[in-house]
């Protein structure tokens, strides 16, 4: 399956691609991590970038259209993916389009994670990524067990720059005026489906997996 994941900051998009990608072997393409990982390798793309991740704006269209054409060419990708955090805004999603039919691929669904305003910003206040495994977890709503495993196998939880409540602001207003438009382009599509993202976890994996109409045995 090829999926797009939209919803505002801190809705779950990663969290729950990570797990997809998991258990059921479908590629997560995350622009976040993509531009993050180009920052910290100071690439010069990734100077360029920063400004704007830390400023809470989006990256230039040029930069990240560039970056997800050249990962979608590669092999990962054929036995499906879920694009996390892309596209974030009209001409994203049409240069999109454009590529997937040059590819000779299409769509099967856009899943829009739907969650309040104060659960957001209590979940990207609280996020902390494992250095050792990457894995994303949360002060506030992760078990204690699952940090004390990222410390134990040596790992630090880590706070995102752009986890601060002045710069959570902005870009959740970035998401309201240019990806919240995205709803109605995909819904015209007929490509839209809706999981309401509040609740645990695992609640909010069993909702996204039964949106995409895949069977837990
Ligand atoms: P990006 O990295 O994409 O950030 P984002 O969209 O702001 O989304 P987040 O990663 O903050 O949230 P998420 O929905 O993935 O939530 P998560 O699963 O981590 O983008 C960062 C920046 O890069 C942008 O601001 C922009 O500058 C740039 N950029 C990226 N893509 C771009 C593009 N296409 N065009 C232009 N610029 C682009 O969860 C959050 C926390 O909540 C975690 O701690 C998690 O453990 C916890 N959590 C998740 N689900 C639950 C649950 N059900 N219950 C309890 N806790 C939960």
């Amino acid at each position: 399956m090829r999926i797009v994941l939209l919803g505002a900051p801190g809705s779950g998009k990663g969290t729950q691609a990570q797990r997809l990608q998991a258990e059921h072997g479908f590629t997560q393409l995350s622009t976040g991590d993509l531009l993050r990982s180009a920052v910290a390798q100071r690439t010069a793309l990734g100077l360029e970038a920063k400004a704007a991740m830390d400023a809470g704006a989006l990256v230039s269209n040029q930069i990240v259209l560039g970056m997800i054409g050249e990962r979608l060419a590669e092999p990962d990708t054929a036995a499906g993916y879920v694009l996390d955090g892309f596209p974030r805004n009209l001409e994203q999603a049409r240069a999109l389009e454009a590529m997937l039919a040059e590819l000779g691929q299409a769509l099967d669904a856009v899943v829009l994670m739907r969650v309040d305003f104060e659960i957001l910003m209590k979940r990207l206040t609280g996020r902390r990524t494992c250095s050792k495994t990457g894995k994303v977890l949360n002060v506030y709503f992760s078990s204690k067990a699952e940090l004390d495993e990222c410390i134990a196998a040596g790992g630090e939880l880590l706070q995102r720059d752009d986890d601060n409540e002045e710069t959570i602001g902005r870009r959740l207003k970035v998401y309201d005026s240019e990806t919240a438009p995205l709803v109605d382009h995909y819904r015209d599509a007929g490509l839209l489906r809706v999981v309401e993202a509040r609740g645990s976890v695992e609640e909010v994996y069993a909702r996204f997996l039964a949106a995409l109409g895949i069977n837990v045995q």
